[in-house]
């Protein structure tokens, strides 16, 4: 059932809105999935006039990679649900004349703002008495820079709303190749059996980007990768991989599971940090052909710094599922290209029937690629067709091509999905407070463990896999990084 609600995007204006939320509601809207009195307010300081404020929501709706192309007559109707807005979001006068005007409608505010004005935002809410227990309030990171104020930020929300009444983004977790990974696992008779220490061997996770950090440098360089990536999108991927079977498929069952292994994480701080984390930054180099500045030299650059641009990491789940079994993440920013990817790698087979140059075995592996060229990909031995005495043996992919797969399937946008989801009222691919909260104490420990043991990026060019240690980290156990499969 289609849930009546209004949308107000608070920073209504601003980046995110243009260039994420409303491609996202337009093709909401285009596929008949908001309810037909729901509004989209956009409630900004009225810096953009009527006109302006369409056309700029017009152009960037069009070159939106997931809606294509805009038809006039639903852009028209689309048009109708959109109201302006203007206002101080921190005021309660204002708060009040925008609940007066928007009708009685639930409402979804999604703070498109910085974290820094969350609490005036709150308090203006809570002093203009528009709140009720169908309220909802959509944040997105970055939420704290730390657990303690992470946990700011969050008494600031609590002090107006309650948590399921909180919808934390990661919008990793609204792509659709994330939260196949739930299916994938759990809707597969083969791969429970296995999805264990006796038969896996470790799993490989990189998010590798080939943008740098210029645009967004001052941001970026209080942040670093380990907390703009690691702290949130990779570590929400090792909670898919390695949770256990939700009880039930409910928002709280499956975030439980997650929870669990964020806390079975095997903490990492100044004795150990040296050992299991990789700090890099990335120097001038070349990326897709063009030559580009190193880090320190971006256009918005404040000069050098110490802040990390790629982190790897090898993390370890002390359960009984996962002991002994390395998650080796990594990511970051100016890389050869830019892919996802998790590897299962599983064990050699124990007794070789065949016996052929133990060189020539490569074990078998599942390759889920989440972005580009979405799929998977199983890596089987096979005998090499022929009539030689020696038996030769070949690993091949069978690759499963979501593209082709779903040929007739429009792959939604992560904020399509979350959105929506928000409006149904439906938590599960929200972050609970915590997760966040254990997610922040882990990489706390990291952040603690660089200080004390004064561990600086090592260079690397821009273009290239990253700095060597990260190779190091893996050779020293006898293993090696995955190259990309797309
Ligand atoms: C954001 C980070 O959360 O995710 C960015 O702040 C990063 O630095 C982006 O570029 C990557 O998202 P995606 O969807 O392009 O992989």
């Amino acid at each position: 059932m289609l849930k009546t609600c209004n949308i107000v995007i608070v920073g209504g204006e601003g980046d995110l809105a243009f260039r994420k939320l409303y491609p996202a509601l337009y093709s909401l809207h285009r596929e008949n999935l908001l309810a037909d009195c729901t509004k989209v307010i956009c409630f900004g300081r009225g810096k953009l006039g009527v006109d302006e404020f369409k056309s700029r929501m017009r152009e960037w709706t069009e070159s939106s990679d997931y809606v294509q192309s805009v038809d006039e007559a639903s852009w028209a109707s689309f048009l109708e649900r959109v109201d302006q807005f203007n206002g101080d979001a921190t005021s309660a006068d204002d708060m009040r004349r925008l609940h007066s005007e928007a009708g009685p409608e639930d409402m979804v505010f999604f703070l498109s703002t910085p974290p820094s004005i969350f609490a005036p935002i709150c308090a203006a809410m809570g002093e203009a008495n528009i709140v009720t227990e169908a309220t909802r309030l959509v944040v997105e990171k970055p939420l704290g820079e730390s657990l303690e104020s992470f946990d700011e930020i969050n008494d600031t929300l609590f002090a107006t709303f309650d948590e399921s009444q909180i919808y934390r983004i990661d919008h990793y977790l609204g792509k659709e190749t994330v939260q196949n990974l739930l299916a994938l696992r759990f809707a597969n008779i083969f791969f429970e059996p296995l999805w264990h220490r006796n038969f896996i061997d470790h799993v490989q996770i990189t998010v590798a980007e080939s943008v740098g950090a210029g645009g967004r440098w001052s941001y970026y360089n209080e942040s670093g990768a380990l907390r703009d990536m690691v702290q949130n999108h990779l570590l929400q991927l090792v909670c898919l991989v390695a949770m256990e079977f939700p009880a039930r498929n409910k928002a709280d069952d499956i975030r439980d599971e997650k929870l669990k292994i964020i806390r079975c994480l095997k903490p990492i701080d100044a004795s150990n940090v040296h050992k299991l984390t990789v700090r890099g930054q990335y120097t001038s180099g070349s990326v897709d052909n063009a030559l580009v500045p190193g880090y320190g030299e971006e256009e918005d650059a404040a000069g050098q710094s110490d802040t990390e641009t790629f982190v790897a990491i090898k993390a370890q789940i002390e359960n009984n599922r996962w002991e002994g079994v390395p998650f080796y993440l990594r990511t970051g920013k100016r890389m050869t290209r830019r892919y996802s990817e998790i590897v299962i790698q599983f064990k050699p087979v124990v007794f070789k029937f065949i016996d052929v140059n133990p060189g020539n075995i490569n074990s078998n592996r599942l390759v889920i690629r989440l972005q580009p060229n979405e799929g998977i990909e199983m890596h089987l031995m096979n005998k090499v067709p022929g009539l030689s005495e020696e038996i030769g043996l070949q690993n091949v992919g069978l690759n499963l091509s979501f593209e082709e797969a779903f040929e007739e399937h429009r792959s939604p946008s992560a904020y399509e999905r979350l959105l929506l989801d928000v409006t149904r009222g439906d938590q599960t691919l929200f972050m609970r407070s915590d997760e966040l909260r254990g997610a922040w104490r882990w990489v706390d420990g990291m952040i603690d463990g660089w200080k004390t043991t004064r561990q600086k990026p090592q260079k690397y060019m821009a273009g290239s896999s990253g700095p060597d240690d990260a190779l190091a980290l893996l050779i020293q156990d006898g293993r090696k990084w995955q190259d990309y499969h797309g």
